[in-house]
């Protein structure tokens, strides 16, 4: 079976929240990407609430027709809201204010793991699957593992990061490759312990065949680059690339 396809829309109400308009609006955009072919849809609901709102995410229970991913923070505040929302998955990813976008993985060992296993255990007792955002790393698998939790999601960032690295092209092909090693090493992992795995982070349409090509990764999460190409070609054909791609990919 080929790789899952599930669009991030955050960009879309980025755009909106930029103005203060109600459009473009993020529910339109996700009924478009499932027209397309896309497998599911991701949001990410900040604390700040800088581009999803509360609203969007109410809309997309109702209209979504694969998978609603929701990304969030492991926080009283948020654990309350899905709940209260119940999409089919929720993505636990670490957050700050000051960031960009979400910057590494959860981090599982030590004392940040009260808040990560808090939110696992009211999700998941709710029957909302929970999938812990983590980097490639054996250490962060197991402890996924320990934290009962079905699946994960790998930060492909760094992989991305070395695809365009400055230096030489032969720099570039070394740092990517233990990158993308470091990635099937993870899934491969990750599938031995159980685990279903995802990936995504800064995944674009030159980087993401050899990522879609890894054994086990079941599906991907890719938001910027694809609403950044549907302004030129229209959310529909930069979707219908992106499966294109995979599916001669995996
Ligand atoms: N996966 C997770 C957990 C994320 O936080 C993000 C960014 O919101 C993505 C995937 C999508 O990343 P990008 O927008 O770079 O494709």
């Amino acid at each position: 079976m080929s790789i899952l396809l599930h669009v991030n829309i955050d960009h879309v109400a980025t755009v909106r929240m930029a103005r203060g308009t109600s459009y473009p609006d993020p529910v339109w955009a996700a009924s478009l990407c499932e027209l397309a072919g896309a497998d599911g849809i991701t949001v990410h609901l900040r604390e700040d609430r800088r581009h999803i709102q509360d609203r969007d995410v109410e809309l997309l229970r109702q209209t979504v027709r694969g998978t609603l991913n929701l990304e969030m923070a492991a926080t009283p505040a948020m654990v309350q809201k899905a709940l209260a929302i119940k999409p089919d998955v929720v993505t636990l990813v670490p957050e700050k204010r000051e960031e960009r976008t979400t910057e590494g993985g959860l981090e599982l060992l030590g004392e940040a793991q009260a808040a990560v296993r808090s939110a696992i255990g009211q999700l998941t007792k709710a029957g909302i699957p929970v999938s812990l955002f983590i980097a490639p790393d054996p250490a962060q698998l197991r402890a996924a593992v320990q934290l009962k939790v079905p699946r994960v999601e790998l930060h492909t960032g760094s992989y991305c990061e070395a695809t365009l690295h400055p230096g030489t092209a032969v720099e570039r092909d070394r740092l990517s490759s233990a990158e993308l090693e470091r990635l099937a090493q993870a899934a491969e992992e990750g599938v031995s312990l159980g685990l279903h795995v995802a990936a995504g982070h800064g995944l674009d349409y030159n980087n993401v065949a050899k990522v879609a090509a890894i054994p086990g990764v079941e599906e991907l999460n890719i938001g910027h680059a694809l609403v950044a190409r549907a302004v030129f070609v229209g959310l529909d054909r930069a979707v219908r690339d992106m499966l294109a791609i995979l599916h001669a990919a995996s």
